[in-house]
């Protein structure tokens, strides 16, 4: 046995074996795509529908994006190698200016991810003393830079989604700290679902407690003035401003590697907390920066969602309707309230997740599985994503095949709801 194996081997027990057996078991996982067009993407010789893309609004498609990107390598080179610390070309002050502008607030600051940023930020506003109130649907990677501030001293209190009780009686309990972060999605990534901001930021309000949005998701689908024929909201600017609110006590991170299509991302600040987050956070002074591509698509993308974003966004949400109604009419469950392009529906069984999966593969149909241990036992679902590069033909071709994987359930004697008999 080799000392991989050994470290391996080791490590391979409780849910990490589990997992390490479930991502074997699909073609729906580690699946080497050769060719797309559009929406459809080959395998093999197999052509899928891509219902697990999060280019929501079909940017990493968009012929403007793609044809700016040329110039702006001629003119910087493939990647500036500068740590933002010391340098960074132009286009980034051009993002955050226009980016700042977007969403209303005075500042923000761009790093590649959304994980950087969390794993930057969080512990150097934390420091060694400070409290977090983690949301426990809020993304892995946040709890992961609450651990990093946890590892230096600071205290990690988690609260169920929603329970604002719990969540109040932790800010009671640490009303004199001065360092208070709660963290919480923008959109959830499991349901699509909003954070009702006025509800947390008014609690944090009273308690004196800074609010961590990490709407990696909703930027650039959900935004201002939702009415009855956007009701996501137009512009793309975020959750905040889909309620309406401002900055005041908010830390918004948005993410660009979903709507924009980038590698990037940022979080919103004022001048002074800019200066502290350059000073403090570490991939600030220490990680690479964005590839020129990334950038450049970011201001293009800016651009194109300026004159299109709301038509793109209008079809998004035509399309999610008719596939999240379609698929209620049939029987399935889904925690969706927004029509938000993120619909998981519920299995319930890592055995089915597996087989109806691999009914959706054979009828040309690609999603992310969720399989316990990554979700809760009895919360497996099959995450459909929507882009407005899909097409009503391929949501069709989505709903045929969930009718077949109906048959099997219903075949198998398997409820199509949470506590159902069939
Ligand atoms: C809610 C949420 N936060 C953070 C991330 C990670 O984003 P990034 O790839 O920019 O680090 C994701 C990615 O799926 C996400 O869904």
């Amino acid at each position: 046995m080799s000392s991989f194996d050994k470290i391996i081997d080791a490590n391979l027990i409780g849910q990490r074996a589990l997992i390490s057996k479930v991502l074997h078991s699909s073609q729906m996982f580690d699946a080497d795509a050769l060719e797309i067009k559009g929406r459809m993407i080959r395998f093999g010789d197999n052509w899928v529908a891509d219902f697990a893309s999060c280019n929501y609004l079909g940017f990493d498609l968009n012929e403007e994006i793609i044809a700016s990107v040329e110039p702006a390598l001629r003119k910087w080179g493939v990647h500036p190698s500068w740590c933002r610390l010391v340098a960074s070309p132009n286009l980034y002050t051009q993002a955050e200016e226009q980016f700042s502008e977007l969403i209303g607030s005075e500042d923000v600051l761009i790093l590649p991810t959304v994980t950087l940023i969390s794993i930057g930020v969080v512990p150097a506003l934390m420091g060694q003393d400070g409290v977090m109130f983690l949301d426990k649907s809020a993304h892995m990677t946040m709890y992961e830079a609450a651990k990093m501030a946890r590892d230096s001293g600071s205290k990690l209190i988690s609260f169920n989604h929603n329970d604002y009780d719990v969540l109040e009686e932790g800010l009671k309990q640490h009303r004199d700290n001065p360092k208070k972060l709660i963290m919480v999605d923008g959109a959830y990534s499991m349901t699509g679902n909003y954070i009702h901001v006025p509800t947390i930021v008014e609690l944090a309000k009273k308690y004196n407690a800074i609010v961590y949005i990490d709407d990696a998701h909703g930027f650039g689908v959900v935004g201002e003035n939702p009415d009855e024929n956007l009701p996501y909201g137009y512009k793309g600017n975020g959750v905040v401003r889909h309620f309406d609110y401002d900055y005041d006590n908010i830390l918004y991170v948005g993410g660009l590697s979903k709507a924009y299509s980038s590698l990037a991302a940022f979080i919103s600040c004022d001048k002074k907390m800019k200066s502290y987050i350059k000073a403090y956070a570490t991939p600030y002074d220490l990680s690479g920066p964005c590839p020129t591509a990334s950038l450049q698509s970011i201001l293009t993308g800016l651009v194109v969602n300026e004159k299109h974003g709301d038509v793109f966004r209008k079809k998004l949400y035509h399309l999610s309707k008719q596939a999240i109604d379609g698929l209620r009419e049939m029987g399935f469950y889904m925690d969706n309230n927004t029509y938000y392009p993120i619909i998981s529906v519920w299995i319930g069984d890592t055995d089915y997740l597996i087989q109806t999966a691999k009914i959706l593969w054979d009828n040309q149909i690609l999603v992310t599985l969720a399989p316990y241990p990554m979700v809760k036992k009895g919360q497996e679902t099959l995450r459909i994503t929507i882009t407005a590069a899909n097409t009503e033909h391929e949501i069709q071709i989505l709903l045929q095949a969930f009718q077949k994987v109906k048959h099997y359930l219903l075949e198998m004697q398997a409820p199509l709801q949470p506590g159902l008999v069939p």
